[in-house]
């Protein structure tokens, strides 16, 4: 897979229509439940893009790691002195995975349990019993194999594309635009993980509409009006937009209080607004006024996606006593779960015979554009 191949698919930008065309209808079955259109999506966007793994805090210093698997691969993600890395968890002599753990912290090197190999934080080869019996072994040409890793304000992406374009490419605008969250500065405090029973696109399509918020969000509805705010149009590489509080909501939380302070650096504006953006393909970037909702996707089937929510905090407001962010993550508990049940009642809908393509609304617009989107990215090959 060539730079040029991936620079394609991420330059693809299908702007929404005012009004939906008559051949604007949802995506055929075969996209949500066929395993060969599933592997294209795993292949083509998955491997090729900049996938949001985690938190810069989970490997603040030198050894701490992680691991996310992504298109079954494991991997390793951590920190040398030089700053994050992430490896293939694969040892260079036979193949043995490294490390079992699902996060832990390395002893300054990584050490393969099998023969003992080992490996410095930067991936090079520092330790291998016996070959130096062996006269044309030279240690500096079994390094780890890398893993592409870089940084977005505190939010780690790695790409198994051996050559991918810089993440600045992928994120375009969006660095510039949340600047002021100051999301590096924020630390996590809450996760849940989430396994739910539908495609990954069935998940991204549903955050990126609020038409079902007044029957499926009855209090997301209260707090914010569905039809408030205003979406950007579909760029090659997220989606997204804004919804307003109503007036005398603070943030979203059980009582539409907010009994934190705003996050420094927001404008008045701001203040009134959530965010929400699809960055394709698996983080969905939530920014309220005082905190920041993460979810990551982890596909693993047509029908299931394994979905990691994270709720981050100002560390001011963590420090204090009696700090207690029960009422955002219940609100968005209650509000995921709602969420996830309709997106399995989806699925299990699209996977009967009695499922056809159906219309979209005009306020529907995104999701027809994401559409459009994944049909180029399955263009040529059918199924
Ligand atoms: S397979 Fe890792 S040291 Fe032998
Ligand atoms: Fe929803």
């Amino acid at each position: 897979m060539d730079e040029g191949t991936t620079r394609k698919i991420m330059d693809i930008v299908v702007k929404p229509r005012d009004v939906i065309p008559e051949e604007g209808r949802t995506l055929p079955a075969a996209y949500y439940v066929d395993p060969r259109y599933f592997d294209r999506e795993m292949d083509r966007l998955f491997g090729r893009m900049w996938v949001a793994a985690g938190r810069t805090e989970a490997v603040e210093k030198p050894g701490q790691f992680f691991l996310r698997e992504l298109l079954g691969e494991r991997v390793i993600i951590t920190r040398s002195t030089g700053g994050v890395r992430a490896y293939y968890n694969v040892c260079r002599h036979r193949g043995t995975q490294l490390c079992t753990e699902a996060s832990g912290t390395f002893p300054g090197s990584i050490q393969c349990p099998y023969h003992a190999w080992t490996y410095d934080l930067d991936g090079r080869l520092v330790g291998a019993p016996h070959m130096d019996e062996v006269p044309h072994f030279r240690k500096e040409d079994y390094p780890l194999q890398p893993v592409a890793a870089e940084v977005w304000d505190g939010h780690i992406f790695i790409s198994l594309n051996p050559v991918p374009p810089a993440l600045q490419t992928q994120l375009a605008g969006l660095p510039g635009k949340f600047a002021p969250w100051r999301m590096g500065d924020l630390r996590l405090g809450h996760r849940i993980t989430y396994d739910v029973k539908a495609n990954w696109k069935l998940i991204v399509q549903n955050y990126n509409e609020c038409l079902h918020c007044p029957n499926v969000h009855p209090a997301l509805n209260r707090l914010s009006h569905y039809l408030s705010g205003e979406n950007e149009p579909l760029q090659g590489t997220y989606m997204g937009g804004r919804m307003d509080l109503r007036p005398g909501v603070d943030t979203l939380s059980m009582n539409g209080t907010c009994p934190r302070a705003f996050l420094p650096g927001l404008t008045p504006e701001d203040r009134r607004r959530v965010y929400y953006y699809a960055i394709f393909p698996n983080m969905l970037l939530s920014l309220h006024p005082d905190y920041m909702l993460v979810h990551t996707l982890w596909p693993v089937a047509p029908d299931r996606t394994i979905n990691i929510c994270e709720w981050h905090f100002h560390p001011e407001e963590m420090a204090r006593e009696g700090f207690d962010p029960q009422d955002a993550v219940e609100f968005w508990d209650t509000t995921n779960r709602q969420d996830w049940h309709v997106c399995e009642l989806s699925q299990a809908g699209i996977s009967s015979r009695g499922y056809r393509p159906g219309p979209y609304s005009n306020r529907e617009d995104l999701l027809y554009a994401f559409d459009r989107m994944i049909r180029n990215i399955h263009s040529g090959e059918h199924p």
